[in-house]
């Protein structure tokens, strides 16, 4: 099916869209999702079609408010309840075990669900206008990066969705965190916008997933998050403008612009010593470097704390050729 993409604000058109088992781009505060029924087959097989994703592939789980956590999950552990009760709303994503509510396709066939409560107004707003919970994966081509803004998804997915509902530009700009337990040991699946450090603070020790079965999940794969362009992941940033001299170089950059090169080339993020702020604005800077024509997008690595690890996190990855 092509459709005419529309953009706009009309919860209610959402709503009326999603009741009739179609698919919307929504807003949330980490990037915008491709949402669906998540009690509807018809409606899941829609977004791994549009987003071009393997189906073996699961699907977070949006939910309005908290009481729908305890429907989908079959069991709430305590440390998984002091996450909820800390961080929902907000961008943390708990994986817990599935109750019988949940369809098998929106977990591809895995005992657990994951499931986040968005920290957005627009899309709380739109959950608790429903009778179901939304399955979203970002609403990005598989292997893109997220996109954070309503004009990013239209770019991206135009002709293949009817809506794309607006809410500005996603505050946090990655991604939600991931934690799963075993043997209830919380277990990071994916770093995103907190921190672990947060995390240790409410639940004590997090281990990594080293072992856990669904290390092939998109965000966890080596090349992920990734635009079109070459991105070459930098220390000197010197050093690597000049080895390249004779190719077309955009320049991603925190607090000021590189003497190097034309400032025309080059999108300041924001102060390094702000690691927020260049969460907030790295997809965007890295959209629009991937529409001018560059041979390569250069960026320097940040500092590897707080939030800084997962900023490196998703340029290592897209930087993996
Ligand atoms: O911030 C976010 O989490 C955004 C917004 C839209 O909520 N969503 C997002 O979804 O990033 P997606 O599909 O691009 O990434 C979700 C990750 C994938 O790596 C997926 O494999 C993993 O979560 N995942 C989903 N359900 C899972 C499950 N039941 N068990 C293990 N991993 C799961
Ligand atoms: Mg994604």
């Amino acid at each position: 099916m092509v459709f005419r993409t529309e953009i706009g604000k009309d919860i209610s058109r959402a709503k009326q869209l999603l009741d009739n088992e179609e698919i919307v781009a929504i807003p949330t505060e980490t990037v915008y999702g491709l949402a669906a029924n998540a009690f509807s087959e018809i409606a899941i097989n829609k977004v791994y079609k549009a987003k071009n994703r393997p189906s073996s592939n699961p699907l977070i789980v949006h939910v309005g408010n908290k009481e729908a956590i305890y429907e989908l999950a079959s069991e709430v552990n305590i440390k998984a309840e002091l996450l909820i009760e800390k961080f929902m709303p907000g961008p943390l994503t708990i994986l817990l075990p599935k109750s019988q509510l949940v369809p098998e396709i929106v977990t591809s066939g895995l005992p657990h669900i994951a499931i986040r409560m968005p920290a957005h107004t627009v899309a709380l707003e739109l959950l608790n206008s429903l009778n179901y919970p939304l399955a979203a994966p970002s609403a990005n081509p598989f292997g893109y990066i997220s996109p954070t803004t309503a004009n990013h998804v239209f770019c991206q997915m135009k002709s293949k969705i009817p809506y794309i509902l607006d809410g500005g530009h996603c505050k946090a700009g990655i991604e939600s965190t991931i934690i799963g337990f075993k043997n209830n040991i919380p277990v990071l699946h994916r770093m995103g916008s907190i921190t672990v450090e947060e995390i240790e603070q409410i639940v004590g020790e997090v281990v990594l997933n080293s072992e856990h079965k669904v290390t092939m999940a998109p965000g966890n794969l080596e090349k992920h998050y990734s635009p079109r362009t070459p991105v070459i992941l930098s220390i000197d940033l010197s050093e690597i403008i000049d080895k390249f001299s004779d190719k077309y170089i955009g320049l991603i950059t925190y607090d000021s612009y590189c003497p190097d090169l034309p400032e025309v080339q080059q999108i300041m993020l924001g102060k390094s010593t702000n690691l927020y702020e260049i969460a907030h604005n790295l997809y965007a800077a890295m959209h629009k470097m991937d529409l001018s024509g560059f041979d390569f997008i250069v960026i320097k690595k940040l500092p590897d704390e707080g939030i800084g690890k997962s900023i490196n996190d998703r340029l290592n990855r897209a930087s993996k050729s």
